[in-house]
């Protein structure tokens, strides 16, 4: 998917509510997800994919310095205008994190949200390699993501309607599964126009920690936090 896919996708996608500060919801799970998993929180933050910031936010008020990267510009637009202020230690980068260049070394990198049904495993591996400099022996990730095959055959994956500012309905729905790429694939229609087909292949603890080990990553913790998402905490070793 392009950027330009990308942004058009959240822009109309609850108009980007689901991922900044306003959205209560997803502020307080990043708060309880923060507190419950505070240890492997260092004193320097990266946020692949931060959306609008909200880890941003939180690692704020602890004092920890943050960098967040997004390849949607207006998701960095609306962290912006939430976390830069006097004395803050966020800063912000509109960047595509399988070849963004990072300056710096962070104990904590996050990847939360689902980010991950951006990027097929190879897409993954590159984001790894690229924040190799980076990170130090002992740097956490953090991974969220969601069993969408468990969803698929349990018959949880409803149809999704969400009442898009009088602008129509967004609909998001699965199609099926490409097997040779691991794939679920998953459309998305938003305003009833533009179709979008993501292919979620990072689902499973199984693919994400072969992935992860390959780059040196090993797990610490694994959590499934509800009936379908997981958890996981790496450490570099
Ligand atoms: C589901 S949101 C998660 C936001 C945030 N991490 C959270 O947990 O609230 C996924 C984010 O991935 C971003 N994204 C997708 N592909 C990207 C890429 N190649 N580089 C950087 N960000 C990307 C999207 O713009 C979007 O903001």
């Amino acid at each position: 998917m392009t950027r330009q896919d990308i942004e058009a996708y959240y822009r109309r996608h609850d108009s980007y509510n689901r991922y900044t500060v306003e959205n209560r919801r997803r502020t307080s799970q990043i708060r309880a997800l923060f507190r419950r998993r505070r240890k492997y929180f260092g004193k320097s933050i990266l946020d692949l994919a931060c959306g609008g910031g909200i880890l941003g936010l939180v690692a704020q008020e602890e004092g920890l310095r943050y960098l967040g990267i997004d390849i949607n510009r207006d998701m960095i637009r609306s962290a912006e205008l939430r976390a830069i202020g006097k004395g803050s230690k966020c800063a912000f980068r509109v960047s595509d994190i399988r070849n963004a260049k990072v300056k710096g070394a962070f104990q904590t990198v996050a990847l939360l949200g689902n980010a991950v049904i951006h990027f097929v495993p190879s897409d993954l591996h590159k984001i790894l390699t690229n924040i190799e400099e980076n990170v130090e022996k002992d740097t956490y990730f953090l991974v969220e993501y969601r069993d969408v095959v468990k969803m698929f055959f349990a018959g949880e994956w409803s149809k999704k309607y969400v009442e898009d500012k009088g602008k129509g309905r967004v609909v998001s729905l699965s199609k099926g599964i490409d097997t040779e790429r691991g794939e679920v694939k998953v459309e998305s229609r938003a305003g009833g126009a533009h179709n979008l087909d993501f292919g979620a292949a990072v689902w499973s603890p199984y693919i994400l920690e072969a992935v992860m080990n390959g780059s040196g990553w090993l797990l610490v913790e694994r959590e499934r936090t509800s009936p379908q998402v997981w958890l996981d905490v790496y450490i570099r070793s």
